[in-house]
């Protein structure tokens, strides 16, 4: 990861190099954090956050299901990651905004201990790689199963809830795979370890419901709204694992990872092995709309504002 100039801590933007925590904070040692992941692209209309209220939502939900109370609006967290991204110099990147339980008190009972906010921004691209966007990825089931309903909150991003995601994740780099499936408690599946998954049958298009663990991820909502408005069937419903292996393609979608189709899971060759015809329109779909190329979508865009660029770089004239 290349640094940028600035992270913004808890109201103030400070450089990249002095945004630190103390050792005992709460959230490194317990994983009482909550995130988002998010991007900016460079649109049509300009550098624009897609979908940035409902990160901004699901954030502060993750956050109260934690007992976390916000110490900033919403308003304020939205206005300081635009300035953060044009005084970055950003046109595009990806965003991470991280509510945590900061440094003042060690044990399990939280509630004493401080809410620190941060926003980072950095270049990052296509997490499962632009080859993998491309021609498609190999996956594998997990031995890990996603965290069930009865241990943690599957619907909230909370940072210690990934450390599931993590073994999955290392599970599947060190078998030779590139993304890992997780089931869920159940036994039907879940999700990749940062993705949402779809398979897809006879031109009909199946997801698993919010009753099977998942990450209720804005990815997925949009994809899901954008099959339908172009006339596709989509199930929301359980699906079993070796529907996996029957399908004729299967795709995956994140805010880092955005649509990703794949080729294989556990050594069985989806479809034809290439990303199959309805993933490619979907995919195209999609792209034009994270970049603002079609025009019933632009309302999910949060443009930066073209004045905070400017105003960024007068400051560096001055400075
Ligand atoms: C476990 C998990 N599932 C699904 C997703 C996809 O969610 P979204 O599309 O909101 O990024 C993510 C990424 O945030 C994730 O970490």
């Amino acid at each position: 990861m290349d640094p940028a100039d600035l992270i913004w801590m808890n109201g103030e933007f400070v450089p990249w190099e002095d945004a630190k925590v103390h050792v005992l904070t709460h959230g490194l040692h317990y994983g009482t954090g909550v995130f988002e992941g998010v991007r900016c692209y460079d649109t049509e209309i300009g550098p624009a956050v897609f979908r940035h209220s409902d990160h901004i939502d699901r954030l502060f939900k993750s956050s109260e299901l934690y007992y976390m109370p916000v110490p900033f609006e919403r308003e304020a967290l939205r206005s300081a990651t635009l300035e953060l991204i044009a005084r970055n110099g950003f046109r595009s990147c990806y965003i991470r905004p991280l509510i945590m339980r900061g440094y003042g008190t060690m044990g399990l009972f939280p509630l004493d201990a401080p809410v620190d906010v941060c926003i980072a921004t950095w270049e990052w691209g296509a997490y499962l790689g632009e080859e993998g966007k491309r021609d498609g990825i190999r996956a594998k089931v997990s031995s890990w199963r996603r965290i069930g309903p009865d241990s943690l909150i599957p619907q909230a991003k909370a940072s210690g809830q990934y450390l599931n995601s993590v073994l999955a994740k290392i599970e599947s780099h060190k078998a030779g795979y590139e993304e890992a499936i997780l089931l869920d408690h159940i036994g039907n599946v879940c999700e990749g370890s940062g993705e949402n998954i779809f398979v897809v049958r006879d031109g009909v298009v199946y997801t698993p419901g919010q009753s099977a663990s998942i990450l209720d991820g804005i990815s997925r909502k949009s994809i899901v709204q954008i099959m339908r408005d172009m006339g596709i069937e989509v199930v929301e419903r359980d699906v079993a694992r070796a529907e996996l292996y029957l399908a004729d393609e299967v795709f995956v979608c994140g805010t880092a990872a955005e649509l990703t189709p794949l080729r294989e899971i556990d050594d069985h060759t989806i479809g034809s092995g290439k990303p199959g015809e309805l993933t490619v329109a979907v995919q195209t779909a999609y792209e034009d709309a994270l970049h603002g190329r079609t025009e019933r979508y632009r309302e999910w865009l949060d443009p930066v504002p073209a004045e905070l660029y400017e105003a960024a770089a007068a400051s560096d004239l001055v400075a």
